[in-house]
């Protein structure tokens, strides 16, 4: 079985009419990518964002007419907005493998790698976490969440109490439990993000060390290690949660920061955290602190 492909360009402004048209059309699917470098790293739970410029595709049966589909564009958009069409034709295949092509094994440091399930690590001492991409944010291909596994396969866990804030697919909380943590707690503000960390947990056979929160729920008691990947804005805005939930002398491990956010960042942690930047890349910053009041 085949399928027609639509390609366009198309605009915030315009993509629900767009969108609407297609599917008079006969569009079985529309895809919107984002077309301007815009990345949307965060969303509520529940909340959907547009990009400003998107790249549309749109799917139709393999007999749909081009130039059917072009014409009747033009009638409803006008020319300006129906410029710039494509269409290729699209043969079947195993979709729900097809990303597997480009999702292979990753180490992070010198032992811990994420492998998608299906896949196999030969390294005689990889301590591995079978991850396969899902709804939850958090599969180490973005430097935020590598930079954190990277620190963590450098660090000594073995028996320490570990908090994965903002925890999404649970990757965080998994790594350190895989690298010797006694016991992780992982909470997030989006139920699919402790629906997936349970999951995974699973999978990789240490749910029975791993507490999960509903959203809203805090830990009982401070813990030794803090993790946190979130946007800069919510962490200078969780410095009192995240300091409450530190013990005296905890390590606190903030990602999710742009270089030109830092010093925000650090100045917000720096009355009861010694701060340092621990690592960078792509732009992105990693900073460590210890709890120092
Ligand atoms: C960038 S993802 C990081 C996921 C994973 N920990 C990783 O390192 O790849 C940030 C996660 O934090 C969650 N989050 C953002 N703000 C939060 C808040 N105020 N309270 C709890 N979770 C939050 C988001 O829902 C998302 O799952």
């Amino acid at each position: 079985m085949s399928w027609l492909q639509l390609h366009m360009r198309t605009s915030k402004a315009d993509e629900a009419r767009l969108e609407q048209t297609l599917e008079d059309l006969g569009a079985l699917s529309v895809t919107l990518a984002d077309a301007a470098d815009e990345p949307i790293l965060e969303l509520g739970p529940g909340e959907t964002r547009l990009w400003q410029q998107m790249q549309l595709s749109a799917l139709f049966e393999a007999d749909a007419d081009p130039a059917a589909i072009t014409q009747a564009l033009r009638d409803q958009l006008g020319e300006g907005q129906a410029s710039d069409l494509s269409f290729e034709s699209l043969q079947d295949q195993p979709w729900e493998r097809a990303w597997l092509e480009h999702f292979r094994p990753m180490r992070f440091g010198h032992r811990l790698w994420i492998c998608p399930s299906g896949q196999r690590v030969e390294a005689a001492d990889a301590l591995i976490i079978d991850l396969d991409p899902g709804l939850a944010f958090g599969t180490g291909t973005h430097p935020t969440t590598a930079l954190c596994l990277e620190w963590l396969d450098g660090a000594d866990l073995q028996g320490r109490e570990v908090l994965d804030f903002g925890c999404g697919s649970g990757i965080l909380a998994i790594a350190a439990l895989k690298l010797g943590a006694a016991w992780a707690h992982a909470l997030d503000h989006d139920p699919q993000a402790i629906q997936a960390s349970a999951g995974n947990a699973r999978n990789n056979k240490v749910i029975e060390r791993l507490r999960l929160y509903a959203p809203g729920e805090l830990p009982p008691s401070p813990v030794g290690l803090i993790l946190a990947n979130i946007l800069s804005g919510s962490l200078i805005k969780l410095q009192p949660t995240l300091t409450q939930l530190a013990q005296p002398g905890a390590e606190l491990l903030l990602s999710g920061i742009l270089q030109e956010q830092a010093e925000a960042v650090l100045e917000a942690y720096r009355p009861h955290f010694q701060m340092q930047q621990a690592a960078s890349r792509d732009g992105w910053v990693l900073l460590h602190g210890v709890r120092s009041d």
